[in-house]
């Protein structure tokens, strides 16, 4: 029996196409290793940009320090409690009235000056307002004063636009109870910033306000942005603002927050509550965007200048 040819052409082609699978296999393992190092290179590097950014996160919520100088809850009765800012330069550019244009600044907030059943009723006095039009954003304002009512994308004359139906809307003692509060507030005020209240003089503008979620479709309806009051308005030297609901159960988000160097500092909005503070740069303040529900508000400003004062709303 003849030996068995040896087939070496093909043993060789074996060997070869053994070293070349040998070759191959290590050539792949070597690219699956290279490979899954950049792998845990990229998962490294994720980690790392995850931590980095959580310790930014973390140590921007370290520095945005806010403290609530009155919560809904409380009940700051009988006296105002009063928090007492140095005064910025910018009365220095107005003239002086003495009795009146602010020596002492700060900010202040009572319970004892308009009880709930009155917020009540000026709540009322808003909603009744406010139906008749209203902006397509989230922030409508009614002046009583002159008159003006969000519309839509602009604002109409209550008085002249709707001037049929006002008498179903406003009574007189509506506008009496506002007058009287309008006084009351005047006077603790004066009170508390040691002024002459026959010297301060109700200025505009003056209004009821209502804020929802409902995003903003012009520029009117951004009522969150910082600003000062005696740079809005020039005749601005007290504001006060008058709240008509309260945070929490009518409404979420829509704080008020005075913008200080070293922290924000709160206060929470309660029907009835009276918060006031001297117009200037010393208080830079802004309004929490509302998150649900309806914020109520009026705003009552005075001046110490004459000129630039106004008188009650009335019925027409
Ligand atoms: C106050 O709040 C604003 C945002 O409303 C924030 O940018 C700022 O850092 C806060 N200030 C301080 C000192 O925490
Ligand atoms: C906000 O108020 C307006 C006017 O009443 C209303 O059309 C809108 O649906 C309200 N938005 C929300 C989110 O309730």
């Amino acid at each position: 029996m003849p030996p068995r040819a040896n087939p070496p052409s093909i043993s060789v082609d074996n060997v070869d196409l053994f070293s070349v699978l040998v070759r191959g296999n290590a050539l792949r393992q070597g690219s699956s290793w290279r490979s899954s190092r950049g792998l845990v290179a990229l998962l490294l590097v994720a980690l790392f940009t995850c931590v980095v950014a959580t310790w930014l996160y973390v140590t921007s919520l370290d520095s945005d320090i806010t403290e609530t100088l009155v919560s809904q809850w409380e009940l700051v009765s009988p006296q105002p409690r009063v928090y007492s800012v140095q005064c910025s330069e910018d009365y220095e550019n107005y003239k002086r009235y003495p009795g009146c244009t602010p020596q002492k600044c700060g900010r202040a907030v009572t319970d004892n000056v308009v009880t709930r059943e009155e917020a009540q009723v000026l709540r009322r006095l808003a909603e009744r307002g406010l139906a008749l039009a209203g902006s397509e954003g989230g922030a409508s304002i009614l002046d009583l004063h002159s008159g003006a009512l969000s519309m839509g994308k602009q604002f109409v004359n209550i008085y002249r636009y709707f001037g049929d139906q006002i008498s179903d809307v406003f009574t007189q003692e509506d506008f009496q109870l506002y007058r009287n509060v309008r006084g009351r507030i005047q006077a603790v005020i004066a009170e508390t910033f040691g002024l002459n209240p026959a010297l301060m003089y109700l200025t505009k503008p003056t209004f009821f306000s209502r804020i929802n979620s409902t995003a903003a479709k012009t520029q009117h309806d951004e009522y969150w942005h910082p600003h000062i009051d005696k740079v809005t308005y020039g005749s601005f030297d007290y504001t006060s603002l008058l709240y008509l609901s309260d945070y929490g159960s009518d409404f979420t988000g829509g704080r008020f927050v005075f913008m200080d160097q070293n922290g924000n500092r709160t206060v929470e909005p309660r029907a009835g509550r009276v918060s006031f503070f001297s117009s200037g740069s010393e208080n830079l303040h802004r309004v929490e965007k509302v998150t649900w529900g309806t914020r109520y508000a009026i705003t009552v400003s005075f001046t110490c200048d004459p000129a630039h004062g106004i008188s009650d709303p009335a019925l027409p």
